[in-house]
Formats: C-alpha cells, sequence, structure tokens
C-alpha cells in the first residue's frame, strides 16, 4: 500500500502521526511517503501544490491529509490553492462523511436516539467552483460574485453514488438536502436527477428537505436520517452540525473519493487546522483514525477497517469524558487495541 501523507498545519501533524501509528500496528506493509506541503512551504518557497509533487502524488494508492490553514496566511490562500486543488485535479466527486453517535460518547441533544447518517457530499462542483469575480472593488459599489456550477454529469454521479451506498444499508433511506425553493435552476436538476435514478432503486426510500430545515432536524430529530445526498457548501455546513451532535468535530472523518478509481482518492478529519489548539498535544485524533478506517475500507481491506473502527468503538465506550485528551495516548491506545 503506497500512501502519499500530507500533515499540513496546526494540529494536522499532530493527529496524522496517531492515524499513521493505527494504520502500521494493523497493515505493516503500508509505505508512507510524507509530503510537506502547507503554511510552512508556502511561507518558504511561495509554493502551494507544484504540479511535479501533484504528479508524485498520482502515483499512489491513497492520500492521507491532516489540515490546511493558518493565521499567518491569507485566508483562502491554502484552502483553494492545495486542498481544494487536491479535490479538483484529483476528481474527489464525492465526499464521504459518517456521523455515528457511539456508545459511551455525550451527544449535546436532549434526546439524541440512534444517529447513524453518512453524507454524500458532492466535491468538485457548487459554489466551490470558484466561478466568480469582483468588479469596482475597494469602492462603496463593489460587485461580488460566486456563482454556483452543477452539471447533470456530476449531479448524477454523486447522486448514483448515494443510492448505491443507501441500497446496501438496513435502512435503504435517502435524503436529499438542497433548497430547491429559492435555488430553483440548481435545485430542479438535483431533484430531476434523484427521481429519475430512483426508479432505478426501488427499495430505496426517498425524501427531500430545505438545508435550513435539515438543520434544524439534525439538532430535534437526527435519528431520521440514513443517507443524505447534497451539494457541496451544504454538505460542509451540515457535516459540521453532524458531527457536534455526534460528539464533536474531533470525531469526524471524511474519504474524498473519486470513485472511478482514476485517481487516489484523500481521507481526512472533517475538522480544520485549529489554531487555537495547535502544538499543545490536546487535540482528538480519532477523526483521523476513523478516517485511516474509510482509506483501509476503499483500498479493498475491509477486516481492517473493522479493526480500526472497534478499537475506536471500544476506546469511547470507556473514556473518561471529563479527562482532557492526549493527542499520542489515544493514538497509543487504538493503536493496540487494533493492532
Ligand atoms: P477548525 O475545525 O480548525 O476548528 C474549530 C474548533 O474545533 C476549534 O475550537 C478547534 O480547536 C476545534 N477542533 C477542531 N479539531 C479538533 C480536534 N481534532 N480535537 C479537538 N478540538 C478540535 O475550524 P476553523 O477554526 O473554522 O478553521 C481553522 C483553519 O482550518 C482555517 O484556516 C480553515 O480554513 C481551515 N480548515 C481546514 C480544513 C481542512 O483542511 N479540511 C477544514 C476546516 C477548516
Ligand atoms: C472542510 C473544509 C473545507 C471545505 C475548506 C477548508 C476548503 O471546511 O473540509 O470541511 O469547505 O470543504
Ligand atoms: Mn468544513
Amino acid at each position: 500500500m503506497r500512501l502519499a501523507v500530507v500533515p499540513g498545519d496546526g494540529i494536522g501533524p499532530e493527529v496524522v502521526a496517531e492515524g499513521l501509528k493505527v494504520l502500521r500496528a494493523v497493515a505493516p506493509d503500508v509505505e508512507a511517503t510524507p509530503y510537506d506541503l502547507g503554511a510552512a512551504r508556502w511561507h518558504r518557497t511561495g509554493e502551494l501544490l507544484p504540479d511535479s509533487v501533484l504528479d508524485e502524488l498520482r502515483q499512489h494508492d491513497a492520500i492521507l491529509l491532516g489540515a490546511v490553514g493558518d493565521p499567518g496566511v491569507p485566508s483562502g490562500i491554502l484552502e483553494r490553492g492545495l486542498l481544494l486543488k487536491l479535490r479538483f485535479e484529483l476528481d474527489h466527486h464525492v465526499n464521504l462523511r459518517p456521523a455515528k453517535l457511539y456508545d459511551g460518547v455525550r451527544s449535546p441533544l436532549a434526546r439524541p436516539g440512534e444517529i447513524d447518517m453518512l453524507c454524500v457530499r458532492e466535491g468538485t462542483e457548487g459554489p466551490y467552483v470558484g466561478n466568480g469575480g469582483v468588479l469596482r472593488r475597494d469602492t462603496p459599489h463593489e460587485i461580488a460574485t460566486e456563482v454556483s456550477l452543477n452539471t447533470a454529469f456530476g449531479v448524477e454521479r454523486v447522486v448514483r453514488y448515494a443510492f448505491e451506498r443507501a441500497v446496501a444499508r438496513p435502512r435503504k433511506h435517502l435524503t436529499l438536502i438542497h433548497k430547491t425553493n429559492v435555488l430553483t435552476h440548481a435545485g430542479s436538476l438535483w431533484s430531476r436527477t434523484v427521481e429519475e435514478v430512483s426508479a432505478e432503486f426501488p427499495e430505496v426510500t426517498v425524501a427531500y428537505q430545505h438545508v435550513d430545515a435539515a438543520t434544524m432536524f439534525f439538532i430535534t430529530d437526527p435519528s431520521r436520517y440514513d443517507v443524505i445526498v447534497t451539494d457541496n457548501l451544504f454538505g460542509d455546513i451540515i457535516t459540521d452540525v453532524a458531527a457536534a451532535v455526534t460528539g464533536g468535530i474531533g470525531m469526524a472523518a471524511s474519504g474524498n473519493l473519486d470513485v472511478s478509481g482514476t485517481n487516489p482518492s484523500m481521507f481526512e478529519p472533517v475538522h480544520g487546522s485549529a489554531p487555537d489548539i495547535a502544538g499543545q498535544g490536546i487535540a482528538d485524533p480519532t477523526a483521523t483514525v476513523l478516517s485511516v478506517g474509510l482509506l483501509l475500507d476503499h483500498l479493498g481491506r475491509p477486516e481492517l477497517a473493522k479493526k480500526v473502527n472497534a478499537a475506536v468503538a471500544f476506546d469511547l465506550s470507556t473514556r473518561d469524558p471529563k479527562a482532557t485528551i492526549r493527542t499520542s495516548e489515544i493514538g497509543d491506545r487504538l493503536a493496540a487495541l487494533s493492532g
């Protein structure tokens, strides 16, 4: 297994070290190559993601990424020039984000019930494409646009993937989350696509919610969700809510998938570089470890993924919720439990 590792910024290197610890415990054959990308490189050389590095990354089976973003770099430089460039160049059209409330984990909700959802977020379109511009900058009449791009091809492939995941799960339920009452052009494309593809999956029941109502139901009735399919920006927002109600952002995993297998898929925690706690050794590495689980599943090693997930489930059921997290202690424990 040839793995490219991009630790990145802030707590990225701290949590990635623990993810690798666990990966090595279950898959000693892993050959991990670190790539120095992120704020430090940008400060040193002005580079974000040189083509030569991108070409090298393409030669790997998968990528493990920590986080990017730094208070000393203008907002958007690293996010667009590195993270989104990776997702777009490597055609990561599915951004897979499970959210599960594990036994022993306290949700802030009054009545959380069982939460086990799988958000299939579109990854290469929507308002993320950078299709926009500014006119009359720095004048009182400045105009800024950010146009959401939605293609039939792009919507169909992510919707189809969501149906495939839904049909393989016990509840076989899929919810489209959008804002079809306002974003009528893109909304219509998404709704029609879901309707068309649903004909091929008669076992899957389908629901629709506007994104504003959905954020409310994530808090008041999250157990209604099974698989969710949604656009890039809505998916970004609702998966932070889903993380919060299932124990916190330190436990939310993700996979950026090129489902066709042409390019390596990339696995990363949902959270960012957390500059407020970086360097203190107190970041929760669980999200990264669960992302390693997704990586193993994706690379056709479900038995190893099961070991990693079982280790996390056991650890969470025995964690003292009041104890301060030590990043490396959790990694040690999870590696020992998985290996
Ligand atoms: P963030 O996720 O970094 O932090 C939000 C809050 O969650 C902070 O209080 C942080 O301490 C806490 N937190 C995050 N991860 C944690 C963990 N593993 N354990 C414990 N606490 C954790 O989001 P932000 O503050 O909005 O963004 C900070 C920077 O990260 C920005 O530059 C942003 O663009 C970037 N970012 C990058 C990614 C990514 O690389 N995928 C994702 C989100 C944000
Ligand atoms: C995430 C992040 C990224 C996103 C940013 C940093 C580009 O918030 O991975 O959730 O919006 O997708
Ligand atoms: Mn986000």
